[in-house]
């Protein structure tokens, strides 16, 4: 049965009991909605780790004031169900006082890795990302977190906030989850036509287009356009970014050969209403 939790007391309670008990924990973050891709990072946190715990919070510190927090999906008894079918131990959500009592002041703001790409499109949003996840990994100890390579950036972020601040835990990126086709799995996809559904392949098929083309040898610019191209002839609306970029740091790569440099492909591109994001490594 997982237990639901909803204070820091009563987490730290039991994960502190679980280590005294020699057994290790894995944290996995959410703000709920939970779906087939969170349910493969609790599994993939289960082949390391004796005990799991899921944390749902919707957290406002990440949503820009047009962005609607209010409308954000909320189903607390879904989500339970679902993680009890996965076996995961604890459920801990709190509510807005606990995570942010009256008067909070602190933000965990980066620079580098947080700027470019989804950074520049939402400025406040990695602020947020930082300051919640900070707190939820000091808040429950665990050994390992598991985050999606989906969220790229976000991964990239978080790794970087926790060898800044020496947090004694190691983050674990899963990889993306995808359809047959090779399309991302996103809670997004269910806003796309059929049409826009059976366009959406064109994404991972012009990434994967494109990385065979840098390793053979092509220069980064020249794949990029093509990429870019590829995506406008599929129906894509527009492509906010279609770059190699260091893995690590997620600096510009290019406009040449990528000569042994360690990439990433990172894309964000529109289907009708729809904004698609995707990232493969190279
Ligand atoms: O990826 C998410 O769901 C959120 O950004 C996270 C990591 C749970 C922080 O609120």
């Amino acid at each position: 049965m997982t237990r639901i939790v909803r204070t820091v007391a009563e987490l730290r309670q039991q994960v502190r009991a679980w280590k005294a008990a020699s057994e290790q924990v894995g944290l996995i973050p959410t703000m709920g909605a939970l779906h087939d891709g969170h349910l493969s990072l609790i599994r993939l946190a289960q082949t390391k780790v004796a005990r799991t715990v899921a944390s749902v919070f919707v957290n406002p510190k990440q949503f820009a004031p047009h962005e609607d927090f209010d409308a954000y999906p909320r189903g607390e008894a879904r989500d339970a169900e679902l993680l009890e079918t996965v076996g995961c131990d604890l459920l801990f959500a709190p509510n807005g006082a606990e995570m942010y009592p009256e008067g909070f002041a602190t933000s965990i703001n980066l620079t580098g890795v947080s700027e470019p790409l989804e950074g520049a499109a939402r400025p406040q949003f990695f602020g947020g990302v930082a300051t919640v996840v900070t707190k939820l990994l000091i808040q429950a100890e665990p050994d390992i977190a598991v985050f999606g390579e989906k969220d790229y950036q976000q991964l990239q972020v978080i790794r970087r906030v926790t060898r800044d601040l020496d947090l004694p835990v190691e983050i674990v990126g899963a990889p993306t989850a995808r359809a047959e086709d090779g399309l991302a799995l996103s809670s997004r996809n269910a806003y796309l036509s059929p049409e826009e559904r059976a366009a959406a392949v064109a994404l991972p098929n012009a990434m994967k287009a494109a990385i065979a083309s840098v390793q053979a040898g092509e220069r980064v610019e020249a794949a990029e356009a093509a990429g870019k191209a590829a995506l406008a002839a599929a129906g894509f609306r527009q492509v906010d970014y279609f770059d190699f970029r260091d893995a690590d740091d997620l600096s510009r790569l290019g406009p040449d050969a990528l000569n042994g440099a360690k990439a990433r492909l990172l894309v964000a591109a529109w289907l009708g209403k729809t904004r698609l994001i995707d990232n493969m490594g190279v």
